[in-house]
């Protein structure tokens, strides 16, 4: 068993929206076998095995919508990448699929360097510590200048680097990467597009001249001797603690650098790595399987309304027909039909180990955060909500379908589509989401999953504050003070619902002994 979960590598890639991380995912699915590629070829048929497109809306929008999850084995390694939604208004998506990764794989544009989808992401990675590696994408085009990009990435995301690789100029003068790690010259042709020659060079021989160049050469030296000095050799433990981020460079389209990352991935990633639990740690390597649900995707399969519930497997084993405790439930459920994923492709697995992802069909039975065990009443301890970025009342346009409505705002709160807080005031629902499009889905879904009509109705909240005091006179005085802006989240914690920064200053002011946290876990 120990062979099977320290042989798993489960992570995730992400990055702001357009840096590569299709085409990042694209050629590593290509190294996991499939296809032999020579060059750089964009074929919409390898796209497709890459993308996760399964939900109507995201088809017609052209944006990743839901989060898939691809496997492979490389080498002896077992490969889980989890995809997640190209599309900054699902940001949430995203950071629950972070619960389920044991590392992470930053994608960043080389001339674009760190934008705010990558910071916000990595503040989540560094609320969990999750080991991070930074890939330099693009570096065929124009880029920023390598040591400038380095100090951007320490500084922006707040992580120490170490460059593995170092890129020989960019755009149309880009030469290649030299590997420090392997102390190897990878050339680049930018005519042919393919990774044309793997060489040892010694760097101070002619030899490196003869490859790139005097001046390219000298420069490169440089460069190197600067690095020497400025950056502290690489060690695997400061990464595995989520200290520092080695980082490579190379560019995903023409699928050069990537073989590199993948091949230092690998073996310096962690395997499945403890999961804390309200209760206690789990080990990986607990003969008993215990799991969590950290997403739940609809429709999957257009032609009939299915829901999968994706659960990581946290110890032990998994194995299909087998008795499991739903804890929540506290009700006994067996799977006939888990399934694994290989982007659109689903296969039906008799087992799985602690670091897979294993789809479990699902009519409602799961939520977010669910717990599974062979009968401990074990909690797992999820990812907290953010306060939403964007609120809006949610209203019934359908006054036949009260029923339906209410039941799909339920079921997709499940899901994790957004956060619902109900105002104790008024007892209307509102709807938190990170942008414009997840109303959009919600109420397209409701619609035509639930065959009820909702209308949206303004109303202008700056954030959502879950509180709490040691002072329960004064929270309750708070409460009182603040009866139109207090509501319950799905949970029944209270939130303060602040309608302007300002409020919320003030607020902070007056009641000294109260917290207002911006997250719901504290
Ligand atoms: P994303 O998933 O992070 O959103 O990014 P994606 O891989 O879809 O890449 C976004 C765009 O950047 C694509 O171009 C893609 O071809 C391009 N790209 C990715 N990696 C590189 C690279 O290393 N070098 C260069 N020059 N371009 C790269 P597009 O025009 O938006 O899409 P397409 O029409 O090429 O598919």
């Amino acid at each position: 068993m120990n062979q099977e979960i320290e042989r798993r590598r489960t992570f995730a890639i992400i990055a702001h929206p357009d840096a590569g991380k299709t085409s990042l995912t694209e050629k590593l699915l290509l190294f996991g076998g499939q296809i032999q590629v020579a060059g750089a070829v964009k074929s919409n048929k390898i796209k497709k095995t890459a993308t996760s497109d399964w939900m109507d809306i995201e088809k017609q929008r052209g944006i990743s919508v839901t989060t898939s999850v691809m496997e492979f084995d490389y080498n002896d390694y077992k490969v889980n990448i989890l995809d997640t939604p190209g599309h900054q208004d699902f940001a949430e998506d995203t950071y629950r699929t972070l619960t389920a990764v044991d590392s992470v794989i930053i994608v960043v544009d080389g001339a674009k360097g760190v934008e705010t989808q990558t910071r916000k992401l990595m503040e989540v990675c560094r609320m969990r510590n999750t080991p991070v590696i930074i890939f330099v994408n693009k570096m065929d085009r124009e880029a920023k200048d390598p040591f400038d990009l380095l100090d951007e990435l320490e500084e922006e995301l707040v992580i120490q680097v170490r460059p593995l690789t170092w890129p020989i100029e960019s755009g149309p003068r880009f030469r290649g990467v030299y590997n420090i790690y392997e102390q190897k010259l990878n050339l680049f042709q930018p005519s042919k597009q393919v990774v044309t020659e793997k060489v040892e060079v010694d760097i101070n021989t002619e030899e490196l001249d003869n490859h790139i160049g005097s001046d390219l050469a000298d420069k490169l030296r440089g460069e190197l001797e600067l690095i020497d000095g400025v950056y502290p050799e690489f060690n695997v433990d400061e990464y595995l603690k989520g200290d520092v981020a080695p980082v490579f460079f190379g560019s995903a389209l023409n699928n050069f650098g990537v073989q590199e990352l993948l091949d230092c991935f690998v073996e310096i990633a962690p395997s499945p790595r403890p999961v804390t639990a309200v209760e206690r740690t789990v080990n990986p390597d607990e003969p008993k399987f215990t799991g969590f649900i950290f997403k739940i995707t609809a429709n999957i399969d257009p032609n009939h309304r299915s829901c999968v519930a994706f659960c990581k497997v946290c110890s032990g084993k998994f194995a299909r027909n087998t008795p499991y405790l739903h804890v929540r439930h506290n009700k006994t459920m067996r799977f006939s039909s888990p399934t694994q994923f290989m982007a659109q492709r689903k296969t039906t697995v008799d087992e799985a180990w602690a670091g897979d992802i294993i789809g479990l069909p699902d009519n409602g039975t799961f939520k977010i955060g669910d717990t599974l065990t062979e009968g401990e009443n074990l909690h797992f301890k999820g990812l907290p909500s953010f306060s939403p970025e964007m609120f809006k009342y949610i209203e019934n346009a359908d006054p036949m379908k009260t029923k339906q409505l209410n039941k799909g705002i339920d079921q997709l709160m499940d899901e994790g589509v957004a956060q619902l807080f109900v105002n104790q005031f008024n007892g209307r629902k509102i709807i938190g989401t990170v942008g414009q499009l997840q109303f959009e889905v919600i109420q397209y879904r409701l619609e035509n999953e639930y065959n009820a009509k909702c209308r949206w109705e303004p109303v202008s909240l700056y954030k959502a504050c879950w509180i709490e005091s040691d002072d329960p006179e004064e929270l309750e005085a708070f409460k009182k003070r603040k009866y139109q802006y207090m509501a319950k989240d799905r949970d029944g914690r209270d939130v303060f619902l602040a309608d302007s920064g300002y409020v919320l200053q003030m607020a902070q002011m007056d009641f000294k002994h109260i917290k207002f946290h911006f997250t719901s876990e504290f």
